[in-house]
C-alpha cells in the first residue's frame, strides 16, 4: 500500500488489490491504449486525462470502465485489466476508484464526448505530467507513476 498526498493535498492511499477499500467503488479510471498510442481525453475545466468516472446504478465498476471510454473517447475497449484501487480523503468526503488498464481496438466518431472535448492520441506521456498544467489533477500525483509501473511489471503493453 502507498500513502501519498494529492494535488489538492488530499491524502491518498492506493493499494494494487482488488476490494482493497471497498467491494462497491463507485467512481473508475482507465489508462487506455489504442494501437501504440495513449488514448486520454480532454476535459473542458480539467485538461487532458484518462477517462473516467462514476459507476451508474445498475452497473458494476468494469462495466463502468468500458462505457467511460467509449463516452469519453469513442473507444471500443477489447481488453480490460484491474489494476489497483484508491481511496481520496477528500476532507468533506471521500471516493474509492478502480484503475483499470485497457486496449482499444476501434475509434467511433461520436457526436457529443458526453463533459469532455473528446480523444486525445500521445505517442508518449512527457515526463514533467506532474507539473503540466495541461495535464488534470487526476493526472498529477502517485497514482499514474504506480500504476504503470505495475502495468510495465506485468508485461500488459
Ligand atoms: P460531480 O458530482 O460529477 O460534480 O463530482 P465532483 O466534482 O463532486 O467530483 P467527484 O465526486 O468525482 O470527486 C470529489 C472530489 O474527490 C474531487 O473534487 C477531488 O478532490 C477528489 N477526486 C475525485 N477523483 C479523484 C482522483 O482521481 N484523484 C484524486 N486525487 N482526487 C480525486
Amino acid at each position: 500500500m502507498n500513502t501519498f498526498r494529492d494535488y489538492y493535498n488530499n491524502e491518498v492511499k492506493f493499494a494494487i488489490r482488488e476490494q482493497a477499500f471497498s467491494e462497491n467503488p463507485q467512481h473508475v479510471w482507465v489508462i487506455t491504449r489504442y494501437g501504440d498510442q495513449w488514448l486520454l481525453t480532454k476535459h473542458g475545466d480539467r485538461g487532458m486525462e484518462f477517462p473516467g468516472g462514476k459507476v451508474e446504478p445498475g452497473e458494476n465498476a468494469p462495466e463502468a470502465a468500458i462505457r467511460e471510454v467509449f463516452e469519453e473517447t469513442g473507444g471500443v475497449v477489447n481488453h480490460l485489466e484491474f489494476i489497483g484501487q484508491y481511496y481520496v480523503d477528500g476532507k468533506s468526503d471521500y471516493i474509492i476508484k478502480n484503475v483499470y488498464f485497457a486496449h482499444v481496438d476501434e475509434m467511433t466518431e461520436q457526436v457529443h464526448y458526453f463533459e469532455t472535448d473528446g480523444p486525445v492520441l500521445l505517442d508518449r506521456l512527457p515526463d514533467n505530467v506532474k507539473k503540466n498544467k495541461q495535464f488534470s489533477f487526476m493526472m498529477r500525483d502517485e497514482i499514474l507513476p504506480l500504476s504503470l509501473k505495475e502495468i510495465e511489471k506485468r508485461d500488459l503493453m
